[in-house]
């Protein structure tokens, strides 16, 4: 069974979808990670980034693994541990060469088909409803204002990173919602099947309740 979770940066959709798995005892599959870990890669490797046959070797001769699926969970890069590397700006910043290349998120779909038919799954991400599991058990789209998303952000960064400024932020996340959702392949869209929560003025306890409620036919069974 998988419950897909789709939404922008800052919606909320990691937070809620690291609690769904907890409290269902289903895996957590965070693609985003996927796509940052093979970025990490392209970047160590020096890999020219506008060139997609070389993404889709450099993605056929990479192995991208989660330790510990069920909570806070690492992530792998040919046995290396990259979970904190994977979030730095570089990264952010350069993820579109490989999230825009076909051949990229093929492999990548591939992969996580492959994770989900292994055991009950949460996966959050940008295509999770739309592309990756169309038959999903349940799909949510998470959604807020931007302002309110990079509120969050810069609450999250701005402790340890005193450079950045909220504006920044702000612009980070507008440039990102605009590379998400007017990219060619698998763009990030609202699927016509999806529960919408705008999660601009709620708290994550109550946007978890409001999911608990959609999922209660799992939760009894
Ligand atoms: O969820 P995140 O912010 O860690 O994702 C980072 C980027 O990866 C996001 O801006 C677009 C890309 N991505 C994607 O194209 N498809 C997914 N299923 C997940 C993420």
């Amino acid at each position: 069974m998988v419950i897909a979770i789709d939404g922008p940066a800052g919606s909320g959709k990691s937070t809620i979808a690291k609690m769904l798995a907890k409290r269902l005892g289903f895996r957590y599959l965070d693609t985003g990670a996927m796509y940052r870990a093979l970025t990490w890669k392209a970047i160590q490797n020096g890999t020219n980034l506008g060139d997609k046959d070389a993404l889709c070797q450099l993605m056929d001769q990479t192995k991208i693994e989660f330790q510990d699926i069920y909570g806070n969970l690492d992530v792998f890069v040919d046995g290396i541990n990259v979970t904190k590397e994977i979030r730095l700006p570089s990264v952010t910043n350069n993820i579109h060469y490989i999230s825009d290349t076909p051949g990229v998120r093929q492999r990548m779909v591939m992969l996580q088909q492959k994770f989900a038919s292994e055991g009950n799954t949460v996966a959050e991400g940008r295509d999770m409803g739309t592309v990756v599991f169309p038959r999903a058990e349940k799909k949510f789209f998470l959604d807020a204002d931007v302002e309110e998303r990079a509120r969050r952000r810069y609450t999250e960064f701005a402790p340890a990173n005193k450079k950045v400024s909220y504006n920044d932020v702000i612009k980070d996340i507008e440039t990102r919602d605009k590379r998400d959702t007017t990219r060619d392949n698998s763009p990030l869209v609202k699927g016509s099947d999806a529960v919408y929560i705008d999660t601009t003025k709620l708290t994550i306890e109550e946007v978890f309740n409001m999911i608990l409620k959609e999922i209660e036919h799992i939760i009894k069974n």
